[in-house]
């Protein structure tokens, strides 16, 4: 008889342990999809500058049509107005999100830290993300490439990686706990799918706006 109670208790542990299990594999899954959201979220003024300067772009160029070994230094497709709208555009946007994400009270995965942190994040994101499109003119031209030619994953990934790479620098704490640090890789992750179908999304607009020459 003890023994019977004994089965059926342990049997009953078993069933509750099996749907917890199910529990914490489901709200795991929620949390890895959360990190991968708030990862695209907080990477809004990195990806805003590109489009704007789409907008803003059509005056003097960066390099003022210098060459260096017979090439155009960046090109045209690199302008001041672009450089200068673009990083205003996103650092507009961050500093909104900031405070309305301090407004709301939200969790520390979804700002860009505290105090007057978020305005040199999301200025270094910006401005980070043009250098990138700018390294990737100067790489690209380096090839021959002329402006608006295609050079896939460059073409993609520059603005990417400058963004990153400048925010690495400035705040590195912040990006290794975003981006980089356990499960926040996932972030990462998110970043490397999404970015490429935005890009490609984005670019195609631009194009049946006229905005753009080329649909990529
Ligand atoms: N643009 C700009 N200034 C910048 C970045 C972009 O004016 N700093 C504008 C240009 O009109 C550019 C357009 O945004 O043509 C699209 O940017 P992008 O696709 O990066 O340039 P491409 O025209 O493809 O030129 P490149 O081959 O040099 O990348
Ligand atoms: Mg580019």
């Amino acid at each position: 008889m003890a023994s019977l109670a004994k089965g059926r208790h342990v049997s009953i542990d078993l069933r509750r342990m099996g749907n917890a299990n199910l529990r914490d594999g489901h709200s795991c899954l929620m949390d890895l999809l959360m990190v991968a959201i708030s990862g695209i979220f907080l990477f809004l003024p990195a990806l805003l500058p590109n489009s704007a300067a789409v907008l803003f772009g059509g005056g003097t160029p960066v390099d003022f049509g210098r060459t260096w070994r017979g090439k155009r230094i960046l090109g045209d497709g690199k302008t001041w107005t672009g450089l200068i709208g673009g990083v205003s555009a996103g650092t507009s946007l961050g500093l909104l999100l900031a405070i309305l994400t301090t407004a709301l009270d939200a969790s520390e995965s979804w700002r860009w830290g505290l105090g007057l942190m978020p305005i040199g994040v999301v200025f270094s994101l910006s401005l980070g993300s043009l250098l990138g499109d700018m390294a990737g003119a100067f790489i690209k031209r380096r090839l021959g490439m002329v402006r608006g030619q295609k050079a896939a994953g460059l073409d993609q990934y520059d603005f990417v990686i400058g963004a990153l790479g400048l925010t690495a620098l400035t705040y590195p704490g912040w990006l290794w706990a975003h981006y980089l640090d356990g499960e926040a890789v996932i972030a990462l992750i998110a970043l490397l799918v999404f970015v490429p179908l935005l890009h490609r999304s984005v670019n195609i607009i631009g194009f049946k706006l006229g905005k753009k020459k080329e649909p990529w």
